[in-house]
């Protein structure tokens, strides 16, 4: 087992009081899995994928990522997985605007301590392997959507983690593009990575053989097709 929630819970604190975002998930997810998480607006996703990610923690509940509790984890234990383990696709791409496509790829090489022409080697690697070669000194601002969503996966593939986790990442895109991101993710999974995706478009559900509904905090379906 990859990862597992037991029970897991998130209350937020806010001005007036306490909302419970997740009211206790139970969820186990495999090495190699490719799933989707759908619900509407406001029924915890983020939460969810946040948590998974290491990003925050749960308020009640436990978290176990390969077996291990995560809850008895140090901040540093948890940044290191979080950088080594764990990559991160967002809907907003979140790149750098003065780093040119191939310095935002590097920017995790770089923390991790890579010395700076294999850092180079490696990140024009990864924009081979997204299709965004002949962009690599392109800055944001003069890429596409599609091609910025690429940039940010090129970034978070850079340590080559074992988990992907995405959240809306075809959200800014037409559906052409979303669908090129969509395939994108189909062949890292080919290659092994798990992948978990947060959307609301069926159709990006419909290219992942699992989905998990949320509702109000809880989860209400997990389908698998054959
Ligand atoms: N930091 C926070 N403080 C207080 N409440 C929060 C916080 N983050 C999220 N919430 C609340 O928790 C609930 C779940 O939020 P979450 O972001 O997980 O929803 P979501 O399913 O991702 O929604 P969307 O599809 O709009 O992105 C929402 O009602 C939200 O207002
Ligand atoms: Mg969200």
């Amino acid at each position: 087992m990859l990862l597992e929630f037991r029970g897991v819970k998130k209350v937020y604190q806010n001005g007036g009081g306490a909302f419970p975002a997740l009211k206790g998930v139970d969820l186990r997810v495999e090495e190699g899995e490719m799933l989707s998480i759908m619900g509407p607006s406001g029924s915890g996703k983020s939460t969810l994928l946040h948590l998974l990610g290491l990003l925050d923690r749960p308020t009640e509940g436990e978290y176990l990522l390969m077996g291990k509790p995560t809850s008895s984890l140090s901040e540093e234990e948890r940044a290191y997985l979080r950088n080594r383990f764990i990559g991160f696709v967002f809907q907003a791409f979140f790149l750098l605007p003065r780093l040119s496509a191939v310095e935002n790829v590097e920017v995790p090489l770089a923390y991790a301590g890579v010395p700076p022409q294999e850092r180079r080697r490696r990140a024009l690697a990864l924009l081979e392997r997204v299709g965004l070669l002949d962009k690599a000194k392109s800055l944001p601002n003069q890429l596409s959507g599609g091609q910025r969503q690429r940039v940010a996966i090129a970034r978070a593939l850079a340590l080559n983690p074992p988990l992907l986790l995405a959240d809306e990442p075809t959200g800014a895109l037409d559906t052409r593009t979303g669908e090129e991101i969509m395939a994108l993710f189909q062949e890292l999974n080919r290659e092994g990575t798990t992948v978990i995706i947060v959307t609301h478009e069926p159709m990006v559900a419909e290219k992942t053989r699992r989905i998990v509904r949320v509702r109000d905090g809880e989860i209400v379906a997990d389908e698998r097709r054959g």
